[in-house]
Protein backbone atom coordinates (compact mmCIF):
# COMPACT_ATOMS: atom_id res chain seq x y z
CA UNK A 1 0.00 0.00 0.00
CA UNK A 2 0.97 3.55 -0.66
CA UNK A 3 2.57 5.42 2.00
CA UNK A 4 1.90 8.80 1.15
CA UNK A 5 -0.64 10.48 -1.94
CA UNK A 6 1.32 13.27 -3.45
CA UNK A 7 0.24 16.29 -5.82
CA UNK A 8 1.45 15.48 -9.69
CA UNK A 9 -0.50 18.15 -11.28
CA UNK A 10 -2.43 20.52 -11.18
CA UNK A 11 -4.92 22.91 -13.69
CA UNK A 12 -7.50 25.71 -13.44
CA UNK A 13 -10.19 27.04 -15.93
CA UNK A 14 -12.05 30.60 -15.16
CA UNK A 15 -14.95 31.56 -17.32
CA UNK A 16 -13.92 34.36 -19.89
CA UNK A 17 -16.47 36.79 -19.03
CA UNK A 18 -14.69 39.61 -16.31
CA UNK A 19 -16.82 41.84 -14.30
CA UNK A 20 -14.90 44.46 -13.04
CA UNK A 21 -15.40 46.41 -9.48
CA UNK A 22 -15.96 49.28 -11.77
CA UNK A 23 -18.82 47.62 -13.45
CA UNK A 24 -20.90 46.89 -10.49
CA UNK A 25 -21.87 50.41 -9.67
CA UNK A 26 -24.11 50.78 -12.52
CA UNK A 27 -26.21 47.71 -11.13
CA UNK A 28 -26.67 48.25 -7.24
CA UNK A 29 -25.18 51.08 -4.70
CA UNK A 30 -21.16 50.38 -4.40
CA UNK A 31 -17.80 51.53 -5.17
CA UNK A 32 -14.29 50.12 -6.71
CA UNK A 33 -12.88 51.90 -3.61
CA UNK A 34 -14.95 50.00 -1.21
CA UNK A 35 -14.76 46.76 -2.32
CA UNK A 36 -10.99 46.91 -3.09
CA UNK A 37 -10.49 48.14 0.73
CA UNK A 38 -12.80 45.91 2.04
CA UNK A 39 -11.85 42.75 0.69
CA UNK A 40 -9.16 43.37 -1.67
CA UNK A 41 -11.11 42.57 -4.70
CA UNK A 42 -10.62 43.88 -8.33
CA UNK A 43 -12.51 41.87 -10.32
CA UNK A 44 -14.72 38.23 -10.53
CA UNK A 45 -15.02 36.16 -13.10
CA UNK A 46 -18.69 34.68 -14.49
CA UNK A 47 -19.51 31.66 -15.59
CA UNK A 48 -21.22 32.19 -19.26
CA UNK A 49 -25.02 31.28 -19.84
CA UNK A 50 -25.30 27.73 -20.62
CA UNK A 51 -21.80 26.83 -19.27
CA UNK A 52 -22.13 24.20 -16.23
CA UNK A 53 -19.62 23.41 -13.36
CA UNK A 54 -19.15 19.95 -14.82
CA UNK A 55 -18.00 22.45 -18.14
CA UNK A 56 -15.73 24.34 -15.78
CA UNK A 57 -14.39 21.46 -13.89
CA UNK A 58 -13.76 19.12 -16.76
CA UNK A 59 -11.55 22.11 -18.67
CA UNK A 60 -9.85 22.19 -15.52
CA UNK A 61 -9.32 18.95 -14.63
CA UNK A 62 -8.16 18.19 -18.48
CA UNK A 63 -4.96 20.56 -18.17
CA UNK A 64 -4.25 18.63 -15.26
CA UNK A 65 -4.33 15.59 -16.95
CA UNK A 66 -2.69 16.65 -19.46
CA UNK A 67 -0.04 18.42 -17.15
CA UNK A 68 0.75 14.71 -15.76
CA UNK A 69 0.47 12.85 -18.75
CA UNK A 70 -2.62 10.25 -18.00
CA UNK A 71 -5.61 9.61 -19.91
CA UNK A 72 -7.38 8.65 -16.83
CA UNK A 73 -7.60 8.18 -12.49
CA UNK A 74 -9.58 5.73 -10.48
CA UNK A 75 -11.36 8.46 -8.55
CA UNK A 76 -13.08 11.72 -9.52
CA UNK A 77 -14.19 14.10 -6.33
CA UNK A 78 -15.66 17.03 -7.30
CA UNK A 79 -16.12 19.34 -4.27
CA UNK A 80 -18.85 22.05 -5.61
CA UNK A 81 -21.99 23.97 -3.66
CA UNK A 82 -23.58 24.39 -6.93
CA UNK A 83 -23.86 21.43 -8.56
CA UNK A 84 -25.16 20.95 -12.53
CA UNK A 85 -28.20 19.40 -11.04
CA UNK A 86 -29.35 17.77 -7.67
CA UNK A 87 -28.43 13.85 -8.83
CA UNK A 88 -26.59 12.40 -10.60
CA UNK A 89 -23.17 14.36 -9.05
CA UNK A 90 -21.26 16.87 -11.04
CA UNK A 91 -18.26 14.29 -10.87
CA UNK A 92 -20.09 11.73 -13.09
CA UNK A 93 -20.98 14.42 -15.51
CA UNK A 94 -16.71 15.43 -15.39
CA UNK A 95 -16.22 11.58 -15.75
CA UNK A 96 -18.56 11.29 -19.31
CA UNK A 97 -16.83 14.61 -20.26
CA UNK A 98 -13.19 13.17 -19.65
CA UNK A 99 -14.43 10.02 -21.66
CA UNK A 100 -13.21 8.16 -18.46
CA UNK A 101 -15.49 4.92 -18.46
CA UNK A 102 -14.23 3.63 -15.42
CA UNK A 103 -12.84 4.05 -11.49
CA UNK A 104 -15.43 5.78 -9.25
CA UNK A 105 -16.95 9.38 -9.15
CA UNK A 106 -18.53 11.67 -7.09
CA UNK A 107 -19.38 15.04 -5.57
CA UNK A 108 -18.53 16.21 -2.02
CA UNK A 109 -20.66 19.34 -0.11
CA UNK A 110 -18.46 21.05 2.73
CA UNK A 111 -18.88 24.43 0.57
CA UNK A 112 -15.78 26.85 1.04
CA UNK A 113 -14.10 23.81 3.22
CA UNK A 114 -14.87 21.58 0.18
CA UNK A 115 -11.82 21.47 -1.79
CA UNK A 116 -9.66 20.61 2.23
CA UNK A 117 -12.41 17.62 2.95
CA UNK A 118 -11.92 16.51 -0.49
CA UNK A 119 -8.12 15.86 -0.77
CA UNK A 120 -8.47 14.25 3.04
CA UNK A 121 -10.50 11.72 1.40
CA UNK A 122 -8.45 11.43 -1.47
CA UNK A 123 -5.41 10.67 0.75
CA UNK A 124 -7.34 8.15 2.44
CA UNK A 125 -8.73 6.67 -0.49
CA UNK A 126 -4.86 6.20 -2.34
CA UNK A 127 -3.64 4.92 1.28
CA UNK A 128 -6.15 2.11 1.73
CA UNK A 129 -4.97 1.03 -2.02
CA UNK A 130 -8.81 1.48 -3.13
CA UNK A 131 -7.05 4.59 -5.97
CA UNK A 132 -4.02 4.72 -6.96
CA UNK A 133 -4.72 8.15 -8.49
CA UNK A 134 -7.10 10.91 -7.82
CA UNK A 135 -8.69 14.09 -9.27
CA UNK A 136 -9.84 16.31 -7.28
CA UNK A 137 -11.44 18.79 -8.09
CA UNK A 138 -13.07 22.83 -6.56
CA UNK A 139 -15.79 23.81 -9.04
CA UNK A 140 -18.14 26.45 -8.77
CA UNK A 141 -20.85 28.70 -10.58
CA UNK A 142 -21.71 30.66 -7.10
CA UNK A 143 -22.22 33.47 -9.13
CA UNK A 144 -25.98 32.38 -9.72
CA UNK A 145 -26.87 31.51 -6.24
CA UNK A 146 -26.10 35.27 -5.44
CA UNK A 147 -28.72 38.12 -4.71
CA UNK A 148 -27.19 40.76 -6.92
CA UNK A 149 -29.60 43.21 -5.15
CA UNK A 150 -27.76 42.86 -1.52
CA UNK A 151 -24.37 44.42 -2.14
CA UNK A 152 -23.24 42.84 1.17
CA UNK A 153 -22.71 39.97 -0.66
CA UNK A 154 -22.89 39.72 -4.56
CA UNK A 155 -20.06 41.87 -5.02
CA UNK A 156 -17.57 38.96 -2.69
CA UNK A 157 -17.97 36.15 -5.20
CA UNK A 158 -16.52 34.41 -8.61
CA UNK A 159 -16.90 31.21 -11.17
CA UNK A 160 -14.08 29.27 -11.45
CA UNK A 161 -12.56 25.71 -11.39
CA UNK A 162 -8.99 23.73 -9.59
CA UNK A 163 -8.12 20.79 -10.03
CA UNK A 164 -5.14 18.40 -8.47
CA UNK A 165 -4.43 15.14 -9.07
CA UNK A 166 -2.99 13.02 -6.46
CA UNK A 167 -1.03 9.86 -7.03
CA UNK A 168 0.45 7.43 -4.90
CA UNK A 169 3.86 8.34 -3.87
CA UNK A 170 6.72 6.67 -1.35
CA UNK A 171 7.86 10.28 -0.86
CA UNK A 172 6.30 12.51 1.52
CA UNK A 173 3.15 14.34 -0.07
CA UNK A 174 -0.04 14.68 2.12
CA UNK A 175 1.66 14.77 6.21
CA UNK A 176 -1.48 15.42 7.83
CA UNK A 177 -5.39 16.82 7.76
CA UNK A 178 -7.79 18.06 10.54
CA UNK A 179 -11.22 18.91 9.85
CA UNK A 180 -14.41 20.32 11.58
CA UNK A 181 -18.03 21.51 11.56
CA UNK A 182 -20.05 22.46 13.63
CA UNK A 183 -23.94 23.29 12.85
CA UNK A 184 -24.68 25.68 14.90
CA UNK A 185 -23.18 28.52 12.89
CA UNK A 186 -25.76 27.45 9.99
CA UNK A 187 -27.68 31.15 9.97
CA UNK A 188 -24.30 33.07 9.80
CA UNK A 189 -23.84 31.65 5.71
CA UNK A 190 -26.42 29.81 4.01
CA UNK A 191 -29.00 29.70 1.21
CA UNK A 192 -32.40 30.75 1.65
CA UNK A 193 -33.66 27.42 -0.46
CA UNK A 194 -33.15 23.71 -0.88
CA UNK A 195 -34.84 20.66 -2.92
CA UNK A 196 -36.08 19.33 0.50
CA UNK A 197 -37.32 22.73 1.61
CA UNK A 198 -39.41 24.76 -1.26
CA UNK A 199 -37.66 22.71 -4.54
CA UNK A 200 -35.56 25.80 -5.34
CA UNK A 201 -32.03 26.48 -5.12
CA UNK A 202 -32.11 29.74 -3.32
CA UNK A 203 -29.72 32.57 -2.71
CA UNK A 204 -27.04 33.09 -0.45
CA UNK A 205 -27.18 34.67 2.83
CA UNK A 206 -24.33 35.97 4.98
CA UNK A 207 -23.64 37.59 8.23
CA UNK A 208 -20.52 38.66 6.96
CA UNK A 209 -19.35 40.14 10.59
CA UNK A 210 -19.47 37.07 11.98
CA UNK A 211 -18.53 34.69 9.51
CA UNK A 212 -14.79 37.03 9.35
CA UNK A 213 -14.32 36.62 13.33
CA UNK A 214 -15.15 32.89 12.76
CA UNK A 215 -12.58 32.79 9.63
CA UNK A 216 -9.90 34.15 10.86
CA UNK A 217 -9.90 32.17 14.59
CA UNK A 218 -11.00 28.89 12.55
CA UNK A 219 -8.48 29.04 9.83
CA UNK A 220 -6.08 29.98 11.90
CA UNK A 221 -6.29 27.75 15.03
CA UNK A 222 -6.95 24.15 12.88
CA UNK A 223 -3.54 25.10 11.06
CA UNK A 224 -1.90 24.94 13.95
CA UNK A 225 -3.62 21.63 15.35
CA UNK A 226 -3.06 19.88 11.92
CA UNK A 227 0.90 21.36 11.75
CA UNK A 228 0.91 19.59 15.30
CA UNK A 229 -0.15 16.15 13.86
CA UNK A 230 2.44 16.38 11.38
CA UNK A 231 5.60 17.25 13.82
CA UNK A 232 5.79 20.32 12.36
CA UNK A 233 5.75 24.08 13.43
CA UNK A 234 4.28 27.10 11.81
CA UNK A 235 7.77 28.67 11.25
CA UNK A 236 8.55 25.89 9.42
CA UNK A 237 5.54 26.21 6.93
CA UNK A 238 7.11 28.08 3.40
CA UNK A 239 3.82 28.42 1.69
CA UNK A 240 0.15 29.50 3.22
CA UNK A 241 -2.50 28.51 1.12
CA UNK A 242 -5.93 29.78 2.99
CA UNK A 243 -9.41 29.59 1.39
CA UNK A 244 -9.86 33.14 -0.55
CA UNK A 245 -12.43 34.87 0.93
CA UNK A 246 -11.07 38.49 1.64
CA UNK A 247 -7.88 39.52 1.54
CA UNK A 248 -8.21 41.17 5.06
CA UNK A 249 -8.90 37.43 6.52
CA UNK A 250 -5.24 36.46 5.09
CA UNK A 251 -3.75 39.60 6.38
CA UNK A 252 -4.82 38.95 9.54
CA UNK A 253 -3.59 35.01 9.81
CA UNK A 254 -0.47 36.36 8.71
CA UNK A 255 -0.43 38.90 11.63
CA UNK A 256 -1.36 36.31 13.81
CA UNK A 257 1.47 34.28 12.91
CA UNK A 258 3.60 36.81 12.86
CA UNK A 259 4.55 35.38 8.91
CA UNK A 260 5.71 37.41 5.85
CA UNK A 261 2.39 37.87 3.93
CA UNK A 262 4.36 36.95 0.85
CA UNK A 263 4.26 33.42 2.00
CA UNK A 264 0.39 33.55 2.33
CA UNK A 265 -0.41 32.89 -1.42
CA UNK A 266 -3.60 34.89 -2.30
CA UNK A 267 -5.72 35.44 -5.73
CA UNK A 268 -8.69 36.61 -4.10
CA UNK A 269 -8.03 40.03 -6.33
CA UNK A 270 -8.47 38.55 -10.01
CA UNK A 271 -10.67 35.52 -8.66
CA UNK A 272 -13.28 36.90 -5.84
CA UNK A 273 -14.60 34.21 -3.82
CA UNK A 274 -14.52 31.07 -5.74
CA UNK A 275 -15.72 28.96 -2.82
CA UNK A 276 -14.57 25.02 -3.04
CA UNK A 277 -12.41 25.93 -6.04
CA UNK A 278 -10.26 29.00 -4.47
CA UNK A 279 -7.89 26.87 -3.22
CA UNK A 280 -6.82 24.74 -6.46
CA UNK A 281 -7.07 28.14 -8.16
CA UNK A 282 -4.83 29.52 -5.86
CA UNK A 283 -2.12 26.97 -6.29
CA UNK A 284 -2.29 26.77 -9.78
CA UNK A 285 -1.99 30.37 -9.89
CA UNK A 286 0.88 30.50 -7.75
CA UNK A 287 2.35 26.76 -9.38
CA UNK A 288 6.19 28.09 -10.37
CA UNK A 289 7.04 29.29 -6.98
CA UNK A 290 6.10 25.96 -5.22
CA UNK A 291 9.53 23.86 -5.12
CA UNK A 292 9.93 20.15 -4.32
CA UNK A 293 9.75 19.70 -0.89
CA UNK A 294 7.98 23.00 0.29
CA UNK A 295 6.16 22.49 3.37
CA UNK A 296 2.08 23.83 2.51
CA UNK A 297 -0.54 24.26 4.59
CA UNK A 298 -4.24 24.57 3.03
CA UNK A 299 -6.98 26.29 5.36
CA UNK A 300 -10.69 26.68 4.63
CA UNK A 301 -14.01 27.58 6.56
CA UNK A 302 -17.11 27.25 5.04
CA UNK A 303 -20.70 27.42 5.99
CA UNK A 304 -21.78 25.11 8.49
CA UNK A 305 -19.72 26.01 10.08
CA UNK A 306 -17.32 23.43 8.30
CA UNK A 307 -13.04 24.14 8.19
CA UNK A 308 -10.14 22.23 7.96
CA UNK A 309 -6.21 21.99 7.15
CA UNK A 310 -4.13 20.04 4.87
CA UNK A 311 -0.56 19.74 5.49
CA UNK A 312 1.33 18.56 2.46
CA UNK A 313 4.82 18.47 1.12
CA UNK A 314 5.00 19.92 -2.37
N1 LIG B 1 -20.43 48.60 -1.16
C1 LIG B 1 -20.56 49.71 -0.38
N2 LIG B 1 -20.97 49.64 0.89
C2 LIG B 1 -21.27 48.43 1.39
C3 LIG B 1 -21.14 47.25 0.63
C4 LIG B 1 -20.72 47.38 -0.70
N3 LIG B 1 -20.56 46.32 -1.50
N4 LIG B 1 -21.50 46.20 1.41
C5 LIG B 1 -21.83 46.70 2.60
N5 LIG B 1 -21.69 48.03 2.60
C6 LIG B 1 -21.94 48.99 3.69
C7 LIG B 1 -22.89 48.46 4.72
O1 LIG B 1 -24.23 48.62 4.32
C8 LIG B 1 -22.53 49.29 5.91
O2 LIG B 1 -23.14 50.56 5.77
P1 LIG B 1 -23.77 51.29 7.06
O3 LIG B 1 -22.62 51.50 8.00
O4 LIG B 1 -24.35 52.54 6.49
O5 LIG B 1 -24.79 50.33 7.60
C9 LIG B 1 -21.02 49.50 5.76
O6 LIG B 1 -20.73 49.22 4.37
C10 LIG B 1 -20.21 48.55 6.62
O7 LIG B 1 -20.72 47.27 6.42
P2 LIG B 1 -20.15 46.05 7.21
O8 LIG B 1 -20.94 44.84 6.87
O9 LIG B 1 -20.01 46.43 8.65
O10 LIG B 1 -18.70 45.98 6.56
P3 LIG B 1 -17.52 45.02 6.94
O11 LIG B 1 -16.33 45.83 7.24
O12 LIG B 1 -17.92 43.96 7.91
O13 LIG B 1 -17.24 44.30 5.54
C11 LIG B 1 -17.60 42.22 4.42
C12 LIG B 1 -18.24 43.49 4.96
C13 LIG B 1 -18.71 41.36 3.85
C14 LIG B 1 -16.62 42.60 3.34
C15 LIG B 1 -16.88 41.51 5.57
O14 LIG B 1 -17.71 41.39 6.68
C16 LIG B 1 -16.40 40.15 5.17
O15 LIG B 1 -15.57 40.01 4.31
N6 LIG B 1 -16.90 39.08 5.83
C17 LIG B 1 -16.51 37.74 5.55
C18 LIG B 1 -17.14 37.32 4.26
C19 LIG B 1 -16.63 36.01 3.80
O16 LIG B 1 -15.46 35.84 3.74
N7 LIG B 1 -17.54 35.09 3.47
C20 LIG B 1 -17.27 33.86 2.91
C21 LIG B 1 -16.59 32.93 3.85
S1 LIG B 1 -16.57 31.35 3.20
Amino acid sequence: MAKYSKIISCGSYLPEKVINNSDLPAILETSDEWIRARTGITQRHIAADGELTSDLAAKAAKIALEKAGLAAVDLIIVATTTPDTTFPATAVSVQKKLGMHSGFAFDIQAVCSGFVYAMNMADIYIKSGQAKTALVIGAETITRILDWADRGTCVLFGDGAGAVILGESDEPGILSAKLHSDGQFQQELYVDGGVSINQQAGLLRMNGKEVFRHAVEKMGNVVLEALEDADYGIEDVKWLIPHQANQRIMDAIAKRFKIDSDKVLSAVAKHANTSAASIPLAICEHEAKLKSGDLVALTALGAGFTWGSIILKW
